[in-house]
């Protein structure tokens, strides 16, 4: 067996025009270089777009911003497992696959060009719990609240998370949801739109690992049952059918899992005490 790697490999990119139109195949031949990943084959093929049956077509659209799996911007379904584009490395694919990378888009967010998706519905699920620490005033006020080194380090582990849709692209509960803004829609009104939806739909993993997070921060805390009713709401954890396809998918290892049976804990006892007004 020739184990040296290919002068030349083929990626197949799922790619679609506009928001909502129908999604079409094109395949394009690149050039082999050492230490490439899928971010740098898309550069060599936005230098030459040309197609292997030798069509001029407009260069891919993708995401990317921090380069090093930090910001997940780059995320999409890599010849079928959904992870970063800057950290999927062409040896380690083409080891798996021979000579044929396979590229598309997340089917679980709206499409906005290509591999380009509209993560807003990810963010507004954050929004919903309230996935933040409130700040008082800008005075400086001295040091917060100790944390003990366990709590710090639990809480570092959600605090890893970078938005980047995964988990919610591997869940079942978390079903697709073309929401577009239409063109005499004001950005306002596309934003209460999608917040209406979203209310509706399930938070996601990703959502349920914050409440513990910032449920968890002493100063947060003070915010604890506004979060916990998010949790409780339409769409809340109740939703979550425990198949653990999220934890299995983060690139960043968050104990999703953890997160998910004490987030059906504190929802529980929560939703007691409001019954008997504890
Ligand atoms: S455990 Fe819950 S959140 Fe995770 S994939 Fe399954 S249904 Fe989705
Ligand atoms: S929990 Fe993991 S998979 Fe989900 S958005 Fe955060 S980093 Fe991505
Ligand atoms: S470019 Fe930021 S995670 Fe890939």
């Amino acid at each position: 067996m020739n184990d040296s790697p290919p002068r030349t490999f083929t990626v197949r990119i799922l790619r679609q025009d506009l928001p909502g139109k129908q999604g079409y195949w094109n395949e394009f031949r690149v050039e082999y270089e050492p230490d490439m990943n899928v971010i740098s084959a898309l550069q060599k093929i936005a230098e030459s777009p040309v197609t292997t049956n030798s069509q001029n077509v407009a260069p891919v659209v993708w995401e990317c911003n921090c380069l090093e799996e930090v910001c997940g911007a780059c995320t999409m379904v890599i010849n079928g497992r959904v992870r970063q584009a800057c950290s999927a490395l062409i040896d380690n694919l083409l080891k798996d696959k021979a000579e044929c990378i396979e590229l598309r888009p997340m089917t679980k967010f709206p499409v906005v060009r290509d591999l380009m998706v509209d993560r807003s519905r990810l963010f507004a699920s954050l929004e919903k719990i309230k996935a933040w620490v409130p700040v008082d005033s800008y005075y400086d006020m001295g040091s917060g609240s100790r944390q003990s080194q366990e709590q710090q380090q639990f809480a570092y582990e959600y605090s890893k998370c970078m938005s980047c849709g995964c988990c919610l692209e591997a869940c079942p509960q978390f079903l697709k949801m073309e929401l577009l803004k239409q063109p005499d829609e004001t950005q306002e009104q596309f934003k209460i739109r999608l917040r209406e939806a979203v209310d509706r739909s399930f938070i996601g993993a990703h959502a349920i690992a914050q409440v513990d997070l910032f449920n968890m921060n002493p100063i947060g805390a003070m915010n604890a049952g506004e979060r916990l009713d998010a949790l409780t709401a339409e769409g809340g954890i109740q939703v979550c059918g425990n198949a653990q396809n999220c934890v299995k998918v983060c690139p960043k290892s968050l104990p999703l899992t953890t997160a998910i049976a004490r987030g059906g804990r504190a929802a529980t006892i929560h939703s007691l005490k409001k019954i008997f007004d504890w």
